[in-house]
C-alpha cells in the first residue's frame, strides 16, 4: 500500500497568529488592505477550484493545456529526483507533471506544499495511489518554512505554478526569488508560471465573472474574519471590485463597503470603521512580459533555459536554473 505523509509546520495557532497580525495591519492602514493568503479555508479552495472552471477564467485551463504539450521537454531538461511544489492546492495539473517526471525521469519524491491543510492531505493522499513508486510527503506551511526544510538527497525542481507568484508585489517576488535561489544547488532548477499581460478586456472579465463566482470568493476573506476572530463582517453589505491598473500591470480585487458601518473584531479588540463606498484592497494578480520575468529572475540570481507560451500569449511557463 503506497501512502502520503503529511508534515505540519503551521498549526491552527500559527495561522490565527498570523492572521491576527495582518489583520490588524491591514485594517488600521490607510487605504485598508488584507493579503490574498486568507481566502483560502476549506470554502475559498472550494471556491476557487470553481473559479478555474469558469468560462472566463482562461489562466487555469491555458497553463494546463502548455504544461501538456511541453511537459516531456520538461522532464527531459529538469532531470529532476526530487519535485517540490509550493501552493500545490488541489494539485490537478501536478498529475501531467509528474506523470511525465516519473516517465522520462528520475523523479523519486513529490512534496506538494500549502497553507491548506484541507486541500492538501486529501490530493496527497490520491497522488500516492496513483503514483505508487513515488515517496509523497506533503508540508503544510508557507513558503518560508517549506524552503527551510527542503528535502536532500537529489535533484531538486521546485515548481510554482498557477500565476500565484502575480500575488506578489514587485519587492516581495524579489524577495521570495532569491529565497529560493538561496535554497537550491546550483544547477537546479525552477519552473515558474506566470499570467501574461493581454488584452483587459479578456482579462478583468476572468476577475469578475457573470456567475459571480469570484465574488463569493473575494467575500470569503470577511467569512474567515468572522469564523477565526470573531468578527462580525456582513460580507453581503460589501461589492466585489475588479479593476486593471495599466501601470502597475497588475489586476487589484477590492471589497467595497455598500454602506457606512462600524465592524468589531473582538479577538483583536478592534473596532473597524468603513464609508459607504470606501474600498478594501483584499488582492493583486500581477501580469508580466518575458522580459521583466527573465530580468527578475536573472536579479535572483537564475538563468532562463526555456519560455514556452500558449498560442494566444496569455500565459507563460519558465525553466529556470539556479546560478
Ligand atoms: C490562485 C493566485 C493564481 O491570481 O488568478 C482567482 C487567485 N483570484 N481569481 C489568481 C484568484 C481571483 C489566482 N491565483
Amino acid at each position: 500500500m503506497s501512502s502520503a505523509t503529511l508534515e505540519v509546520h503551521l498549526t491552527d495557532e500559527d495561522l490565527t497568529a498570523g492572521l491576527r497580525e495582518d489583520v490588524r495591519l491591514g485594517l488600521t492602514a490607510e487605504p485598508k488592505w488584507l493579503p490574498p493568503k486568507w481566502f483560502y479555508d476549506a470554502r475559498g479552495s472550494e471556491l476557487f477550484e470553481k473559479i478555474t472552471e469558469l468560462p472566463e477564467y482562461y489562466p487555469t485551463r491555458t497553463e494546463r493545456a502548455l504544461l501538456e504539450r511541453v511537459v516531456g521537454e520538461i522532464a527531459q531538461v529538469a532531470q529532476a529526483e526530487i519535485l517540490v511544489e509550493l501552493g500545490a492546492g488541489s494539485a490537478a495539473k501536478t498529475r501531467l507533471l509528474l506523470q511525465a517526471l516519473t516517465a522520462g525521469g528520475p523523479l523519486r519524491t513529490y512534496v506538494p506544499q500549502d497553507v491548506s491543510g484541507a486541500a492538501l492531505s486529501a490530493s496527497a493522499a490520491e497522488v500516492a495511489e496513483e503514483f505508487p513508486q513515488l515517496n509523497v510527503h506533503g508540508v503544510v506551511s508557507d513558503f518560508t518554512a517549506t524552503l527551510d526544510n527542503l528535502p536532500r538527497g537529489g535533484r531538486r525542481m521546485i515548481a510554482f505554478l498557477g500565476g500565484t507568484i502575480g500575488n506578489l508585489v514587485p519587492a516581495e517576488r524579489a524577495d521570495f526569488l532569491r529565497a529560493i535561489h538561496d535554497v537550491l544547488e546550483p544547477g537546479e532548477q525552477l519552473l515558474l508560471g506566470a499570467g501574461l499581460v493581454i488584452d483587459p478586456a479578456v482579462l478583468v472579465p476572468a476577475y469578475d465573472d457573470a456567475a459571480g463566482v469570484t465574488a463569493e470568493f473575494n467575500r470569503n476573506v470577511l467569512h474567515v474574519l468572522n469564523a477565526r476572530l470573531g468578527a462580525n463582517f456582513d460580507p453581503e453589505k460589501f461589492a466585489h471590485v475588479a479593476l486593471w491598473d495599466a501601470e502597475q500591470e497588475w489586476i487589484e480585487m477590492r471589497l467595497e463597503a455598500t454602506e457606512s458601518m462600524t465592524v468589531e473584531i473582538p479577538e483583536l479588540e478592534l473596532t473597524v470603521q468603513f464609508d459607504k463606498g470606501e474600498q478594501l484592497r483584499t488582492e493583486i494578480s500581477a501580469k508580466f512580459r518575458r522580459e521583466g520575468l527573465e530580468s527578475e529572475l536573472a536579479a535572483a540570481g537564475f538563468t532562463t533555459e526555456r519560455i514556452w507560451t500558449d498560442a494566444d500569449d496569455r500565459f507563460a511557463l519558465l525553466l529556470a536554473e539556479r546560478r
